[in-house]
This record gives C-alpha cells, sequence and structure tokens, in this order.
C-alpha cells in the first residue's frame, strides 16, 4: 500500500498544544492518581506522585486543563487556597456523590503544571459562579502589582503571579454547566469576557468559549455570532462511546469484532466534526480566526467492573492506542483549524495514560502513542496520501490505514501510521522525493490484539518496540505493519 509524502505542501504548523490533556476533580484522577500529599508514603514531591509525574513530564505535555469538566461549574476557586486545615469541603455533586475537601487548589494545580513544564488552563465556573468570582480569579493568578487578589495570592506564599493565559469560560453550557440555549450562553460568554483582564502586556489572555457537543453546529455558528469578538476559541466535545445508549456504552477489554469495528468508524468521525465546526467559525467571525479547541475528547466505555459508577474508571487496550492515533492524525491534519485538544483524562479516567493502584502504576498502550508522536509537537504538517482498503464488518465499514506526518525543525520527517484491520498485516510503500538510499528511516512500533492492555501484574504487555524490516531505496522505503498497530517513522535526510 502507498503512501506518499509531500512536503510542499502544508496545512501550517502543528500547535503543540494539540498534545494537552484534561485532568478534573473526578474519581482518582486528581486524588490518589496525582495527588497524594506531602505525608503520603507513596513517593511525592510537594504532595505530587513522583512515579506519575515522571511518567507525564516524558510526554512533554504542552498545557493541561483543570479542575473540570462538570465539576468547573460547582467549583469555587477560594475554597481551595490558603491554609488546607481551614479549606471549605463541599459535595462533588457530578462525580460519585463524594465529599470534596479541597486541599487540592490553584496553587497545588500551578506546582503540578511546574513540575511537569506545562501550561495551565482553568475553566472557569460560570453555571453556578458569578463574573465577579471568576474576575478575581484572574486577578489572583496574573496581578503582578498590588491589589486585594493579588495581596491575597502573596499572603497563601505566592509573590509573582502565575501568568495563566488559557481560561475557558465555562464547560458544556448546553449540559452540566447550566443547561443553556446557545443565545444566552453567548451572551453571558460576551459578558465574562468583558472582565477577565489581562494584567499586562506581555501576559495577553487566551479565552475559550464552552463549545458544542458533538454535531451541534448551531451552537458553533451562534456562540462565533454573537460573542466571536470577544473570545479566541471555542471548544468541542466529542467522545467515542461504541454503544448506541450511554447506559450500554460497551466494555472496555471484553468486545466483539463489531464493537471494535463500531468504536474506530466513530473515532474517525472526529474528521468530519472538526472540519464542520472550522469552516463554521471561519464563515461565523470572517474578521477574526477563531480557534477550534477540542478540550474533551476520547474513548467513554462502561467502568470496570466492580468500581464506582461516578468515577468513570476504564481500561485501556490496543483499540484505544487506534482511537488515540486516528485522532491525533486528524488533529494534525487539520492544525489550520484545530489549536489545541485535550484527552479526557489524564490519569485513572476514561482514556487515561497512565493507571494506579496504591502505590503501583502502570503506562497504558495511549500513553505509548502520545508518546511515539510527540515529535509532531510544534512541527509543520505536510500532506500525506495513503491508498487504503475498506475494511467492513456488519454496518461498520473504515479504511485499513490512517495516517499523518510532519517535518521538524531539524528537517526530520516524522510519519505516523495506524493499520486498523484487527487480522491482515499492511506492506507499506512510503514514496518522497527528499528519500534517497542514504537516508536513516527508523521505527517504533506498539501492537497486540485489539483487547491487549497493561495490568498492573504484566505492565509491559503492550509497549513500544523497535521496528525491524524497513528497506530504504531512492525516494522510497518500505515497511510493514503488523495487524492492529501503530508506527512513528523518523525519516532523516541524507
Ligand atoms: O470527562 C468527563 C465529563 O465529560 C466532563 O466532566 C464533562 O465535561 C463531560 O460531559
Amino acid at each position: 500500500m502507498r503512501i506518499i509524502l509531500n512536503p510542499n505542501r502544508s496545512a501550517g504548523t502543528i500547535n503543540r498544544n494539540i498534545y494537552g490533556h484534561f485532568s478534573e476533580h473526578l474519581g482518582r484522577c486528581i486524588y490518589e492518581g496525582l495527588w497524594v500529599g506531602p505525608d503520603s508514603p507513596i513517593p511525592n514531591e510537594n504532595g505530587l506522585r513522583r512515579d506519575v509525574v515522571s511518567a507525564l513530564k516524558k510526554l512533554n505535555i504542552p498545557v493541561l486543563r483543570w479542575p473540570g469538566g462538570c465539576f468547573a461549574d460547582t467549583y469555587h476557586w477560594r475554597d481551595g487556597v490558603g491554609p488546607v486545615s481551614e479549606r471549605k469541603t463541599i459535595v462533588n455533586t457530578n462525580w460519585g456523590g463524594v465529599t470534596e475537601d479541597n486541599r487540592f487548589g490553584t496553587h497545588e494545580f500551578m506546582e503540578l503544571c511546574r513540575q511537569l513544564g506545562c501550561e495551565a488552563y482553568f475553566s472557569g465556573n460560570v453555571g453556578s459562579g458569578t463574573v465577579q468570582e471568576f474576575s478575581d480569579w484572574v486577578e489572583y493568578c496574573n496581578m503582578p502589582g498590588k491589589s486585594p487578589m493579588a495581596d491575597l495570592r502573596r499572603a497563601n506564599g505566592r509573590e509573582e503571579p502565575f501568568n495563566v493565559k488559557y481560561w475557558g469560560i465555562g464547560n458544556e453550557a448546553w449540559g452540566c454547566g447550566g443547561n443553556m440555549r446557545p443565545e444566552r450562553y453567548a451572551d453571558l460568554a460576551r459578558q465574562y469576557s468583558t472582565y477577565l483582564r489581562a494584567y499586562d502586556k506581555e501576559h495577553k489572555l487566551f479565552k475559550i468559549a464552552s463549545g458544542a457537543n458533538v454535531d451541534d453546529y448551531e451552537w458553533t455558528r451562534k456562540v462565533a455570532e454573537i460573542a466571536g469578538r470577544q473570545i479566541d476559541a471555542v471548544s468541542l466535545h466529542y467522545y467515542t462511546v461504541p454503544g448506541d445508549e450511554w447506559e450500554h456504552k460497551g466494555a472496555a477489554t471484553e468486545f466483539s469484532r463489531e464493537e471494535y469495528f463500531a468504536t474506530l468508524r466513530k473515532a474517525l468521525r472526529m474528521k468530519e466534526l472538526v472540519a464542520e465546526h472550522g469552516r463554521i467559525l471561519r464563515k461565523a467571525s470572517p474578521k477574526k480566526k477563531l480557534g477550534l479547541v477540542v478540550d474533551e475528547w476520547g474513548t467513554w466505555f462502561d467502568v470496570e467492573p466492580g468500581t464506582n459508577p461516578g468515577f468513570l474508571y476504564q481500561q485501556n487496550t490496543m483499540r484505544d492506542a487506534l482511537v488515540a492515533a486516528v485522532s491525533l492524525n486528524i488533529f494534525n491534519n487539520h492544525c489550520d483549524t484545530v489549536v489545541m485538544a485535550n484527552i479526557a483524562q489524564t490519569v485513572n479516567v476514561l482514556q487515561a495514560m497512565v493507571l494506579t493502584e496504591g502505590p503501583k502504576m502502570l503506562l497504558t498502550p495511549t500513553y505509548h502513542v502520545f508518546d511515539m508522536y510527540k515529535g509532531h509537537q510544534g512541527a509543520r504538517e505536510i500532506e500525506t496520501y495513503a491508498e487504503t482498503s475498506l475494511l467492513t464488518c456488519g454496518d461498520w465499514s473504515v479504511p485499513n490505514l490512517h495516517v499523518s506526518a510532519s517535518e521538524g525543525a531539524d528537517g526530520k520527517l516524522l510519519l505516523t501510521a495506524a493499520n486498523l484491520s484487527d487480522t491482515e498485516e499492511a506492506p507499506l510503500e512510503v514514496l518522497s522525493d527528499v528519500i534517497s538510499a542514504k537516508s536513516a528511516v527508523t521505527g517504533t512500533l506498539l501492537t497486540g490484539r485489539p483487547a491487549a492492555h497493561n495490568t498492573f501484574d504484566k505492565p509491559d504487555a503492550v509497549k513500544p518496540v523497535t521496528m525491524t524490516g524497513i528497506r530504504v531505496e531512492d525516494r522510497r522505503f518500505t515497511a510493514t505493519l503488523p495487524a492492529c498497530s501503530v508506527a512513528a517513522f523518523e525519516i532523516a535526510r541524507e
């Protein structure tokens, strides 16, 4: 099967933030997954798990979204600052009705971002908060001089501003964020945005409006038309759910062939969503380039048997790896539209990078895909064409191959390719004028049965290996992708 790489044509630079993540106060994502507290026997630095942070650091995470999700529109940031023993206790009404004692708040999250070396993306409360409260949070985080909120920050131990750039104006305002109609939300977005101020010229804010659910194009159009001047981007939430009903989403590790193909077909739908929402943004706000921020995406299955249904804990297989691969390929290929994406969620929730059990930790197949794809961050997307065959199972058809490619500042090309067939290998012939017989081509491969996954007893059942059998000639190289695999080829020109 031929893949053509054409460095002469590009959709632009792949924004690093496409490789962003999302961590909510939900189940065991923040508590246990990331934060164990400074007195925990689990090795930690300032309360944050050393094992998890060091694994995530390797992914070069550019940006991390917090504190929700639905939790964000119930969150009052002042509850999470100041002496821990005096912090207010609330009920996490969205996620299991558990007690939230706010021991992880703004300062702890910013410490996490410092340790990861990433930017913070705060999702502010519009659903149950006030304009004043949101505006105060920005002042608390970003005001360098003297002011009531900056003084409060200093009293809480932080002299310098945090300079948080990314601010989400509510979350899922059409649902858990207030059940609003788009006109009402768009007016609120205008109002809130007015009072979210930049406190110095060098630190402009990037404001993200709460966007559509899946294919609610009317939402995107109205928000962009009404609030386009006051915002920088509109978000989109799309989850890959194999089942037809939320009550029967399907299991994470035990699934039929038909569910495998349904999952991949639904993941591929991201292309249509990104293209159409992007087209609407360009049309609705022609004078200002509004970005699309896919700040929640990933697989959503039934929770693992015996776990709290409100905690959204699911295993992660090679099927998830393929969903990650095609989604990231789609974002790369639409980098003229998608300015940020945040997979849901970092640890122990939905399509996680890392799962933990007490002091143990494992890396999921999805983690490895993010690792293999990280060279695309900030690189120049290049045009690809893949010759594919169509795979059909029951009602579902998908192409067997899915690819994207980029060129780094050092001139090296990165080609990422997924073989979606569960049974057939894919012999590849990769063609490009920039390849010569002397080019160094290396490959990393992740493969296994569709349901293959890592467990705490066998944490390395699915892990990347170096590819063998790559043959390089003038203008082409050949390699074979096993069934159900993801590969990353690095091509150094001569
Ligand atoms: O990621 C889990 C939840 O999914 C988020 O809290 C919400 O925004 C979405 O519905």
